[in-house]
C-alpha cells in the first residue's frame, strides 16, 4: 500500500536542511509526500524553538490535525526539530493525540520510531544526543530534487552559549563535517544541475577551529570555488568573533563567491554584547566591515538585530540605532527579546515595559526599513547578473532570479534561461523584489 506524510517546517535553514533528511529516511519506508494533511498516513511538525512565538505556533499547529485524528484515529502525527528536542516526553503528556518525538540528533531513528507506531501503536520519544564520530556517520542522504540553489550543511550544533539563546541546548555541540565529505557532496549536487551552493551551519565560519577537519574554512572556500559547473557561492550563518582575515581576503579573491555577508551584530552597545557573551566589542564588529568593504567595495550586509535584551537603557539602544546608522545595512531581522528556558538572559532582572520594548523595536524597524529603501533604489536602472531560479510565481512568461546581492529579481524571458546567469536591466524597485528586463542571456 502506498503510504503519504505531509511535512511543516519551521524555523532556520538547518530546519530545511533537515527537512530534506527526513523526506528521504521516510521515502525509505515507501512513503511519499503530499501536501496536505488530509490526504496523509504521517503528519510531521518540524520545529523552532528560537522564541517563545515559534514554540507556541508549534501547539498551534498540531491542534489542526486535532479533527483529522478524530476522524481517522490511525493517523500518525509526530513532531521533531528544536521544539521536540527541548520539550522531549513532556510534549507526549501535554499533547494526547501526540504519537512520536525526535530531536534534532534523531533523524535516523523516525522510521523505526513510525514502523513502531504502526505497528502496535506505541507512542515514542527519542531526544538522545550523539557525539562527532556517530553523528558523521549518520549524516542522513538527501534524495534528489530538481533545483538550481541548494543548501550544504558544513557544521552543525554551536559552542557560543549566547546568553539569550537556546540553539546550543537544542542542537548540542558543535561539529564540523570533513573537508572531503562536503567537496564530495557539492560535487554531486553540482553534476545533478544545482548552479548555487550556500554552505549552512550555525556559525559557519568556525567550521574546522574545534577539531581537524583537513581544510580550514576559507581554503573549503578556495576548492569549492573551483569546483567547474558552480556559478555561485555563499555561506550563512557568520559570527563576528571568526570573521578571520582569511576570510575577508576569500571576498576579493574567489569569483564564485557572492557579494553579500550576513553578520549579525545583536546589539550596538558594549555592555549589552557583554551580557550576551557575544565575544566582540563594537569597534571589532565595525573593524571587520571596514575590512570588508575595502576588499570588496559593493559588498552588502544583512544582519540579526535583537531589541529589549534585560536592563537595555535607552543609551544602549540608541548605540543599536547608531550602528544600523553607520553600517547601512540592506536589510535586517529584528527581533524582541524573548526568554528562553535554560539561558543565562532568562535570570537576568529586566525593569523595562512591554510598551518601551516595543516602541524601541517601532523605532528600529523605521530606521531599517527607510536605509534598506535607499539601497534597493540605488539599484534602479542599473544592470546586474542575475542567476536564474526558476519560474515566477509573478505570471506566465515570468522568471525569477536573484543578483550577487540576493535580491530577487523578476523578468519575461523563456524557460529555457533556468540555470544560466543572465543579464538583466532593473527596471522597478519593489519593497521585497525588483522587476527587471533581458539585456542579453
Ligand atoms: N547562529 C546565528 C543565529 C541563530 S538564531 C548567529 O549566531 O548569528 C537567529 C537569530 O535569532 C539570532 O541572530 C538572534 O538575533 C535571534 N534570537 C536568538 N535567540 C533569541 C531570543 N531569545 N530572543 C530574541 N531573538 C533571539
Ligand atoms: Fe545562538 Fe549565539 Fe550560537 Fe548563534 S552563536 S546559535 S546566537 S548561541
Ligand atoms: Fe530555530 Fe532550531 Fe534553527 S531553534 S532557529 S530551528 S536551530
Amino acid at each position: 500500500m502506498n503510504k503519504a506524510f505531509y511535512l511543516e517546517t519551521f524555523g532556520c535553514q538547518m530546519n530545511v536542511v533537515d527537512s530534506e533528511q527526513i523526506v528521504a529516511v521516510l521515502s525509505d519506508i515507501g512513503y511519499s509526500q503530499v501536501d496536505s494533511a488530509e490526504q496523509a498516513n504521517l503528519v510531521l511538525l518540524n520545529t523552532c524553538s528560537v522564541r517563545d512565538k515559534a514554540e507556541r505556533k508549534v501547539y498551534g499547529h498540531l491542534g489542526r490535525f486535532k479533527p483529522i485524528k478524530d476522524k481517522r484515529p490511525d493517523l500518525i502525527i509526530g513532531v521533531g526539530g528544536c521544539v521536540a528536542q527541548q520539550e522531549g516526553e513532556r510534549m507526549l503528556e501535554k499533547v494526547a493525540y501526540l504519537d512520536l518525538v525526535f530531536g534534532t540528533h534523531n533523524i535516523h531513528r523516525l522510521p523505526e520510531l513510525v514502523q513502531q507506531v504502526e505497528e502496535s501503536r506505541q507512542r515514542g520519544c527519542e531526544i538522545d544526543f550523539h557525539d562527532r564520530e556517530t553523528r558523521l556517520n549518520l549524516f542522513p542522504e538527501r534524495t534528489f530534487q530538481e533545483s538550481i540553489t541548494r543548501f550544504v550543511t558544513v557544521m552543525q550544533g554551536c559552542d557560543n552559549f549566547c546568553s539569550y539563546c537556546i540553539v546550543p541546548h537544542v542542537r548540542g555541540r558543535e561539529i564540523s563535517r570533513l573537508s572531503a565529505d562536503v567537496i564530495a557532496e557539492v560535487t554531486d549536487l553540482v553534476e545533478q544541475g544545482v548552479r548555487e551552493i550556500t554552505l549552512l551551519g550555525q556559525n559557519v565560519n568556525s567550521y574546522g577551529l574545534k577539531n581537524s577537519t583537513e581544510l580550514s574554512f576559507p581554503e573549503l572556500l578556495g576548492v569549492v570555488n573551483k569546483i567547474k559547473g558552480l556559478e555561485r557561492l555563499r555561506f550563512a550563518t557568520s559570527h563576528p568573533k571568526d570573521l578571520t582575515n582569511e576570510l575577508i581576503d576569500c571576498f576579493g579573491t574567489l569569483d564564485k563567491l557572492c557579494h553579500h555577508i550576513h553578520l549579525p551584530f545583536q546589539s550596538g552597545s558594549d555592555r549589552i554584547l557583554k551580557l550576551m557573551n557575544r565575544g566582540y566589542t563594537v569597534k571589532d564588529y565595525l573593524d571587520k566591515v571596514e575590512q570588508l568593504k575595502n576588499i570588496c567595495p559593493d559588498i552588502r550586509l544583512t544582519t540579526d538585530i535583537i531589541v529589549g535584551f534585560p536592563g537595555e537603557t535607552e543609551e544602549d539602544f540608541q548605540a543599536t540605532l547608531d550602528l544600523v546608522e553607520k553600517v547601512r545595512y540592506a536589510d535586517a531581522f529584528t527581533f524582541l527579546y524573548s526568554p528562553r528556558i535554560e539561558t543565562a538572559a532568562a535570570e537576568m532582572e529586566d525593569n523595562q515595559s512591554k510598551f518601551q520594548k516595543q516602541q524601541r523595536f517601532d523605532r528600529l524597524l523605521e530606521l531599517q526599513q527607510r536605509i534598506s529603501a535607499e539601497i534597493w533604489q540605488e539599484d534602479g536602472d542599473s544592470v546586474q547578473k542575475v542567476l536564474v531560479e526558476g519560474l515566477s510565481k509573478q505570471g506566465e512568461g515570468q522568471l525569477f532570479g536573484r543578483t550577487t546581492w540576493n535580491r530577487i529579481v523578476n523578468f519575461s524571458g523563456s524557460k529555457e534561461l533556468i540555470g544560466q546567469i543572465v543579464t538583466i536591466k532593473i527596471s522597478k524597485v519593489f519593497r521585497n523584489s525588483h522587476l527587471g528586463e533581458l539585456v542579453e542571456s
